[in-house]
């Protein structure tokens, strides 16, 4: 094949160069490799429909860059696009938890967002689309999320269609935020985005100042929005973790990614009970912090009661609107001194935080990859969203062969 034959010449070429030290002859480091004419992608064209198109690889700018999609993991908010469409974007090519080689770029691309080399045969994530706002910065880390920007993979369809990660080949314009990511493995890379939710939430969480080292941390809601928080605590030294929710294998996986103690809320009738299994699970106490990760309003309402008098929460389960919660404002509030912080989506900052996150995480044995329960070849994305849909997994992913 063409490619295998580039592939070739380009080590010979690499060879000769080592052997006589011409340095001309070595890859220049912002060389371009070999691509197809045509790249796939997948495109929802109906609801809960993807067909896989193919389409020329325009040319790439100056100022864009061309990756070879590896992997890209399938998000709530496709699912929500999948079922309802609720962003009217249909005709689209979905997937933005996604991370791939670079194989081309503009010559005016040097480095990432953060000012870190760029060359081909790097593996990059994109973050979000910069709009000219002033406001979101890569090193301002509370003064706005990316809420509202746009994100490759939530894009309208246009004449380039290579606008999503559930691709063979994305073209990254100019303008957008990249991050090189190459000393991390692929399951690591395509973990990013949802990391990325829950270090913003320890952030906003920290804000409150009550979130400490010996703190009692309860976490209810174990989808992989709720593990991964666990995991995020416990890299950064928190060591009291209970967490919440009615699906023992969950509950088990919690475990895995570092709480100490488990409560399944299906064996406790009535919220008293519930509460006062939480407070067991301290030896008595309530927790000094919690985090909210379902999208269920009772559980907003309910975990006021697990928490302290002068205590803190977290709510960030509720990325689309999932109804209105009953709560009472003197007992779950204000007698109680309850400091509350919302969280959505991340910043910039975030984004390098997680890749550090990513590797302690590993470091200290937290078996990350395991979340990713599910893998599917591209031409297989329908099958793919069905399981999600069907919540027989953790998360799923797209793996380009
Ligand atoms: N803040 C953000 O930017 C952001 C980003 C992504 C997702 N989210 C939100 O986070 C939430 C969780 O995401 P996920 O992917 O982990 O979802 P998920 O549906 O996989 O997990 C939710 C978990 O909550 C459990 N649960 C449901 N009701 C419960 C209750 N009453 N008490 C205890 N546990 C209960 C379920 O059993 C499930 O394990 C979603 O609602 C999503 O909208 C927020
Ligand atoms: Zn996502």
């Amino acid at each position: 094949m063409d490619m295998n034959n580039v592939n070739i010449e380009e080590i010979v070429k690499q060879v000769l160069a080592g052997m006589t030290g011409d340095k001309a002859a070595a890859p220049q480091a912002s060389g371009n490799t070999a691509v197809p004419k045509t790249a796939r992608v997948a495109m929802l064209t109906a609801l809960e429909h993807y067909d896989i198109k193919e389409y020329p690889i325009p040319e790439v700018g100056d100022g864009d860059i061309l990756v070879k999609v590896e992997g890209c993991g399938v998000c709530g908010t496709d699912a929500h696009e999948f079922k309802r469409d609720p962003f009217s974007l249909i005709p689209v090519v979905l997937g933005h938890e996604g991370t791939g080689e670079i194989v081309k770029m503009g010559k005016d691309v040097k480095a990432d967002s953060a000012g870190k080399p760029l060359k081909v045969g790097d593996k990059v994530v994109s973050c979000m689309i910069f709009k000219d706002n002033p406001d979101i910065t890569m090193f301002d880390l509370n003064k706005q999320n990316v809420g509202g920007a746009d994100v490759y993979g939530l894009l309208p369809d246009d004449d380039i269609h290579l606008n999503g990660w559930f691709s063979d080949y994305i073209l990254i314009r100019k303008g957008s935020t990249i991050f090189n990511v190459s000393d991390l493995d692929l399951y690591s890379r395509i973990l990013i985005e949802p990391c990325a939710v829950l270090i913003h939430a320890v952030e906003r969480a920290k804000t409150t100042g009550i979130l400490r080292f010996n703190s009692r941390v309860a976490v209810q809601g174990c989808g992989p929005i709720g593990l991964i928080c666990i995991a995020v605590l416990r890299t950064m030294g928190i060591e009291n973790i209970t967490a919440v929710d009615g699906e023992q294998k969950r509950l088990d996986f919690a475990r895995m990614m570092g709480a100490t103690q488990t409560v399944n809320f299906k064996e406790h009738k009535g919220i008293e009970a519930l509460a006062g299994a939480v407070e067991a699970s301290f030896g008595g106490h309530l927790a000094d912090f919690a985090f909210q990760c379902t999208g269920s309003p009772v559980a907003h309402a309910n975990i006021y009661k697990f928490i302290r008098n002068g205590g803190g929460l977290c709510e960030l389960g509720f990325f689309i609107n999932g109804g209105d919660a009953t709560i009472n404002p003197h007992f779950d509030i204000c007698s109680k001194e309850i400091t509350t912080v919302g969280s959505w989506v991340y910043t910039l900052r975030d984004y390098a935080t997680t890749f550090d996150f990513l590797k302690r995480a590993k470091g200290i044995g937290l078996p990350m990859d395991k979340l990713i329960t599910h893998t599917f070849p591209l031409d297989q994305i329908n099958e793919a969203h069905k399981t999600n849909l069907a919540m027989e997994g953790l998360k799923i992913a797209i793996i380009n062969q």
